[in-house]
C-alpha cells in the first residue's frame, strides 16, 4: 500500500524544506507540517513569500507551487497524526541544560513528547520515521513509549536522517548525495522502509537511497556531522600555524585538497564553525562515548570542540591585541551574523561568542547582516546572560547597510562569507572610518592587495604576513 498523508511534526529549518520538496516531487501524497509554534505555522502560510521563517535559496518558488495543492502547514497536532500513515519527527533536539548529561546529551523531551502524542492520538497503524538527528539506539526508546502507550496499533519505527547544509538545503534535497533509511530486519520493518524508499524514488535515484539497519543510520548521521566538523577543525588548526609561519591556509589547503584522497570540500579556514549540528552532535558523541567507558574515543572528538572554541577566541583576542590592547569605546563593525551564508539562521554563530568577548571589553559592536533580524541578534546575545539586556543594546547596534554599520569603525570584522561583501566600494567604506582602519576577515573572502592599496591594515584568518 503506498502512502498517501505524511504528516511532520516540526516546522524548523528541517522539517519546512524537506517536506515542502517531498510535497512538489509527490503531488499524489498529502504533506501536511505541524508545529506547537503558531506564529512559525502563520509565517510558513505568509503570502508574503520572502517572509518564510526559514531563508533558503529557491524554497519561496517550491512554496508557491506546492503550498494549498499538497502542501499545507497547520498547528493542529493531532489532527494531522490522527490523519497520516506515516510520520516524520522532526522537532529540535538540543543540547541538555540541566540534570545528568548536562552539557552533552541531547534533550530527547521534546522526541518523547511526539511519542507520547503520536501513540495516543493513533487509532491505525503507522509508520514513524526519525528525521531529527538523534542519539544511536533512540529508536528503541521511542518504540519502548508507542508500544507501551498506545490504542493497540502497530508502530514501524524508521530512522531517516536529513544531511542537508543550510544556505545550499534546496539543492541538497533535490539532489541528495544519498538518502539513508534504516528500518527493523523484519518482515513488516523491510515493508515500512520500502515504503519510504518508493517516496524517495520519485526524484531520487534507486543507486542513491541507502537501507541500512536503524542503529547504523542514526550512528551514522552522527559520524558524517563529527567527521565534516573535525575537518573544519583540522584546517583550522592549520591556520594557527600558518599565521605564525607565513604560510597561507587557502594555499595549503588547495595544495592537500588536490589528493584525491583529501579532497577540496570543506578545507575553508574561518573564524570557526556554527550552525545547529556539529556543535551538538559532536558533544552527544562525547556523551555516548563516556557512557560506554570509551575515554580515549571521547577525548578525540571532544578536541573538535575545543579546538572550535580557541578559534573564536584568538580571532576576538588578536582584534583587541591589534587595536592597541584596547577596544573599549571603539566602534567594531561586523559584517555578517549568520552562522554560514545564505541562510537566516545564527545558531551557535562565531559571531555570538566574538561579539560577547569584544562587549566584555567595552567595544562598540556594530552589526550588519544581510538577513538576520535585529530581535534574534539581540536575543541570541541576551541567552549568554553575559550582560542586561539593556547594556548589550547600549553597546551594540544593528544595521540594515553596511555602509552605515563601517561608518567611523576603528575595524571591521567579517564573520559570514556572504557573497555581496566582496563587491562593496571598499575605498568609500575605507575614507568613513577611523584611521589607521583595521579589517580582521575571519572567512578570507576579500581582496588584501586591493584592500591594502586602498590603506587598510588587513588580517586575514590563516595567512599571517
Ligand atoms: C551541517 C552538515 O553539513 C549537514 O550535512 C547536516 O545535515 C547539518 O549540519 P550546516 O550546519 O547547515 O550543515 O552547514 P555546513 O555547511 O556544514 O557548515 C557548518 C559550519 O562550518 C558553518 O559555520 C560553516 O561556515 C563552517 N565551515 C564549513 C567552515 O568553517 N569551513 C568549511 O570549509 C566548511
Ligand atoms: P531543526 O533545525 O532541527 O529543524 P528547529 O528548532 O528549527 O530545528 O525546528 C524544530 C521545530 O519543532 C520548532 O519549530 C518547534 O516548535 C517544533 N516542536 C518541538 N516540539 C514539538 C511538538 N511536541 N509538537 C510540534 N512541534 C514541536
Amino acid at each position: 500500500m503506498s502512502i498517501k498523508n505524511i504528516c511532520c511534526i516540526g516546522a524548523g529549518y528541517v522539517g519546512g524544506p524537506t517536506m515542502a520538496v517531498i510535497a512538489q516531487k509527490c503531488p499524489h501524497i498529502n504533506v501536511t507540517v505541524v508545529d506547537i509554534n503558531k506564529e512559525r505555522i502563520a509565517a510558513w502560510n505568509n503570502d508574503d513569500l520572502s517572509s518564510l521563517p526559514v531563508f533558503e535559496p529557491g524554497l519561496d518558488l517550491i512554496i508557491k507551487e506546492a503550498r494549498g495543492r499538497n502542501l499545507f502547514f497547520s498547528s493542529n497536532v493531532e489532527e494531522s497524526i490522527d490523519k497520516a500513515d506515516m510520520i516524520f519527527i522532526s522537532v529540535n533536539t538540543p543540547t541538555k541544560t540541566y540534570g545528568k548529561g548536562k552539557g552533552m546529551a541531547a534533550d530527547l523531551k521534546y522526541i518523547e513528547l511526539c511519542a507520547r502524542q503520536i501513540a495516543s492520538v493513533s487509532k491505525n497503524n503507522k509508520i514513524v520515521v526519525e528525521k531529527s538527528t538523534l542519539p544511536v539506539r533512540t529508536a528503541s526508546a521511542i518504540k519502548n513509549i508507542l508500544d507501551n502507550t498506545g490504542n493497540g496499533v502497530q508502530f514501524q519505527i524508521l530512522s531517516n536522517p536529513e544531511f542537508l547544509a543550510e544556505g545550499t538545503a534546496v539543492n541538497d534535497l533535490l539532489m541528495p548525495d544519498r538518502v539513508l533509511i534504516g528500518g527493523d530486519n523484519t518482515k513488516e520493518g523491510q515493508k515500512a522502509v520500502n515504503q519510504l524508499v518508493e517516496i524517495y524514488s520519485n526524484w531520487v535515484p534507486k543507486n542513491k537511497i541507502l537501507t541500512t539497519n536503524v542503529w547504523s543510520s542514526e550512528l551514522s548521521k552522527l559520524t558524517a556531522n563529527a567527521f565534516l566538523a573535525q575537518r573544519v577543525s583540522s584546517i583550522n588548526a592549520m591556520s594557527e600555524i600558518c599565521e605564525k609561519t607565513g604560510a597561507d591556509i587557502n594555499e595549503v589547503a588547495q595544495a592537500i585538497g588536490m589528493d584525491s584522497r583529501i579532497g577540496p570540500k570543506f578545507l575553508k579556514a574561518s573564524v570557526g564553525f556554527g550552525g545547529s549540528c556539529f556543535q551538538k552532535d559532536i558533544l552527544n558523541l562525547v556523551y555516548i562515548a563516556k557512557s560506554y567507558g570509551l575515554d580515549e574515543v571521547a577525548d578525540y572528538w571532544e578536541q573538535v570542540i575545543i579546538m572550535n572554541e580557541h578559534q573564536k577566541q584568538r580571532f576576538s583576542d588578536n582584534i583587541v591585541q591589534t587595536l592597541f590592547n584596547t577596544v573599549s569605546g571603539k566602534k567594531i563593525a561586523f559584517l555578517g551574523w549568520a552562522f554560514k551564508k545564505d541562510t537566516n539562521d545564527t545558531r551557535e554563530s562565531a559571531a555570538i561568542k566574538v561579539a560577547d568577548n569584544l562587549l566584555s571589553e567595552r567595544a562598540l559592536v556594530s552589526v550588519y547582516d544581510p538577513k538576520v533580524k535585529k530581535e534574534r541578534i539581540y536575543a541570541d546575545l541576551e541567552n549568554l546572560k553575559t550582560r542586561s539586556d539593556e547594556e548589550n543594546k547600549t553597546l551594540l547596534k544593528v544595521h540594515t547597510n553596511a555602509y552605515e554599520a563601517c561608518k567611523d569603525s576603528h575595524a571591521i570584522a567579517v564573520l559570514t562569507e556572504w557573497d555581496e561583501f566582496v563587491n562593496y566600494d571598499w575605498a568609500k567604506i575605507h575614507k568613513a572610518m577611523q584611521k589607521p582602519a583595521f579589517i580582521f576577515d575571519g572567512r578570507g573572502i576579500l581582496n588584501k592587495d586591493l584592500l591594502e592599496n586602498i590603506g587598510f591594515s588587513y588580517y586575514k584568518i590563516g595567512s599571517g604576513y
